[in-house]
């Protein structure tokens, strides 16, 4: 894509450079600071990256004030009600909705490439009961460049291609297979007569002496869950996986990586915290003093599910989700109190000054759990199913990462610790650092 290009001035120490502003294609504009240390020794510093873009990239857009989000062009609410989640995938590693024989090749590919080598089947047996799926699971993936080609920057197309599918699809294999695991019934094989989303929740929830109907509800509204979780441009997993790609890791430690990422309480990790919590504030009653701990500076509580780097509005993919809490607890003729309860908080909190001034609004995380739990998806597997979503996100960025051909990810540091010192004579270790 074409950047449009504009410049500022900075001046420091008598000096005056221009530097180029690369203006997006959707109007975001950056300062080009590459040859800035070059020519005036200063470097920036953004704890957090808030107000640093690392990259260039083509394969999704948020406008974060405008709840604005689209993959490859096309908003997620289009996406939702036209679409699988695998056209979404294609979408999204390849650049366009796939064609009928496109989706059928890829489709087909998932479905080569879903059976997991039966030497790692045994790994499962050496994980301690109780061990957190995600866990096993970046553990699996990691374990994957064992027994799977390598693929790395000097990979063929062909194999890219494959490698790719066989992460969105084995991933899937190893996260049913750890649940099954977890409650000690047999496994069950991934099957190729069933989509990407039916043959999951049929690996976790069909069992030898209870054959597992496949409701088309079920499958409808996991492709949706799926879909709004795909990608969202740099986020903390995403960012996780292009860097340690950047040094050109393999793709699966790369993808394994991610999955750490991910797992923080403060990432994707948010929407199992969300559950937990609703269900402390329902079991306790007061939602208003969870509220006030949630404002206080010097306690450490936070509405989890609230709040967004990015969105300043409500997130588009929190409404959908929203949404289909409705959709389908009617249609299933399930009634969660703890919805209700959500669905208190946020009304509560909307009309408060402190979320308002901060901008905190519901997020991805605030309604799904809701979801899971009506889908029968036990707590600790919940972000599991936000890692299994994201997997054709990070693939595409790791595909866009290794064409640009981009440098390794070394940022610099303000260093304040102590100048020289002497072995013998050096300062007593509780001797102030430099003034900050
Ligand atoms: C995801 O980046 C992505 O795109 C991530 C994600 C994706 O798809 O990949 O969207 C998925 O990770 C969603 C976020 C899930 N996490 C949570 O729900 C955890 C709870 N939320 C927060 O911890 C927080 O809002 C973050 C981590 C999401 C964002 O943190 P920021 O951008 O660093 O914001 P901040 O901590 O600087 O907060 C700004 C202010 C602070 O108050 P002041 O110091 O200005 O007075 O808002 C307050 C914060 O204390 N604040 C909250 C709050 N979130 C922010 N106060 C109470 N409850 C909260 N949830």
């Amino acid at each position: 894509m074409m950047t449009k290009k504009s410049e500022a001035t900075l001046k420091f120490e008598g000096k005056e450079i221009t530097l180029p502003v690369i203006i997006g294609t959707e109007g975001d504009k950056g300062l080009d600071i590459s040859q800035m240390r070059k020519e005036t020794g200063l470097v920036t510093i953004d704890p957090g990256f808030v107000n640093t873009a690392s990259c260039f990239s083509q394969i999704t857009y948020i406008d974060g004030e405008k709840g604005i989000l689209r993959y490859r062009g096309i908003p997620i609410n289009e996406l939702v009600e036209k679409v699988a989640f695998v056209d979404v995938a294609y979408l999204l590693v390849h650049g366009t909705l796939p064609t009928e024989k496109e989706r059928m090749d890829f489709s087909s590919l998932l479905n080569r490439n879903s059976l997991l080598h039966e030497d790692m089947r045994h790994f499962f047996d050496s994980f301690p009961q109780g061990a957190h799926p995600m866990h096993i699971l970046s553990t699996m993936v990691n374990a994957m460049a064992a027994f799977y080609p390598s693929v790395d920057v000097s990979t063929t197309a062909r194999d890219i291609e494959r490698s790719c599918a066989r992460v969105i699809s084995i991933v899937r294999t190893i996260a049913a297979f750890a649940y099954k695991k977890s409650i000690g019934e047999p496994i069950v094989y991934p099957r190729h007569d069933l989509s990407y989303c039916a043959n999951f929740l049929n690996m976790m929830f069909d069992s030898p002496v209870r054959p597992y109907h496949i409701s088309p509800e079920a499958v409808r509204l996991l492709n949706v869950l799926f879909i709004v979780h795909a990608d969202h441009e740099q986020n903390c997993s995403t960012t996780a996986v292009r860097a340690i790609g950047s040094a050109q890791v393999n793709l699966y430690a790369t993808i394994a990586a991610g999955i750490s990422a991910l797992s923080g309480p403060l990432h994707g990790g948010a929407n199992q915290a969300v559950i937990e919590q609703l269900r402390m504030i329902y079991n306790d009653g007061d939602i208003d003093k969870f509220i006030r701990k949630a404002k206080d500076k010097n306690d450490p509580f936070r509405l989890m599910g609230f709040g967004h780097r990015v969105y300043k509005a409500y997130d588009p993919r929190a409404e959908i989700v929203r949404n289909e809490c409705e959709k389908y607890l009617t249609a299933t003729g399930i009634n969660d109190p703890l919805l209700d309860l959500a669905r208190k908080i946020e009304d509560t909190v909307r009309k408060d000054s402190y979320f308002i001034d901060r901008h905190l609004y519901p997020n991805v995380d605030f309604y799904t759990g809701i979801l899971y739990r009506a889908m029968g998806i036990p707590e600790n597997m919940f972000t599991v199913m936000f890692a299994l979503a994201r997997l054709p996100g990070w693939v595409a960025h790791w595909r866009e990462m290794i064409s640009d051909s981009t440098k390794i990810v070394r940022p610099r540091q303000i260093y304040v610790g102590r100048t020289q010192q002497e072995v013998g004579n050096e300062l007593d270790s509780r001797s102030p650092a430099l003034l900050i």
